[in-house]
């Protein structure tokens, strides 16, 4: 068995080998380095960066909140199942940001009333909400200088759009 951590979310994972996703963040399987090879060198965020990070965790707190609320009114386990683990994904980005930020991680509500009553308006609603994450971060990439900055929208740009693949033809 071996020690792997996640470069994005920077969690630990012990396995024989590294995950096709980090089960944490959904990072794919080149960012799960071995833990001896692990180190993020230091840097300093431009107000740009700051900026858009900031945007990017109100948006991560959002989704998170709202695959909390759809989790709880999911119509059967596969699907309530997809909610509460996308939940913890989008939480777990939120934490990923407020690192580079250097800021604490503000409350995420598991019973917020922000979802639809019905499970087919939160499938549809998943895939809107994935969509508009990926058009903002790859606005965010774009402007980013700092390598670090580029790396966690990259990453997070193609796990958004694993989400955005679970729900397609669903609604
Ligand atoms: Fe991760
Ligand atoms: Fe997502």
């Amino acid at each position: 068995m071996k020690v792997f951590k996640c470069k994005i979310c920077q969690e630990g994972y012990l396995g024989d080998k590294a995950p096709t996703h980090c089960p944490f963040c959904g990072a794919h399987q080149p960012y799960m380095i071995e833990a001896k090879d692990f180190g993020i060198p230091g840097y300093k965020l431009t107000d740009v960066s700051r900026r858009n990070l900031e945007e990017a965790l109100k948006l991560e707190i959002g989704n998170a909140e709202f695959y909390f609320c759809a989790a709880g009114r999911a119509d059967n386990v596969t699907d309530a199942t997809m909610f509460k683990r996308l939940g913890k994904i989008e939480s777990e980005h939120a934490s990923t940001i407020v690192k580079e930020l250097e800021i604490p991680l503000p409350d995420i509500s598991r019973e917020k009333d922000m979802c639809n009553d019905a499970n087919v308006d939160n499938l549809k609603e998943s895939h809107q909400r994935e969509d508009s994450a990926i058009k903002h971060y790859t606005k965010f990439l774009g402007e980013a200088k700092e390598e670090r900055v580029r790396e966690i929208f990259t990453a997070i740009i193609e796990i958004e759009k694993d989400h955005l693949s679970l729900t397609e033809g669903r609604f």
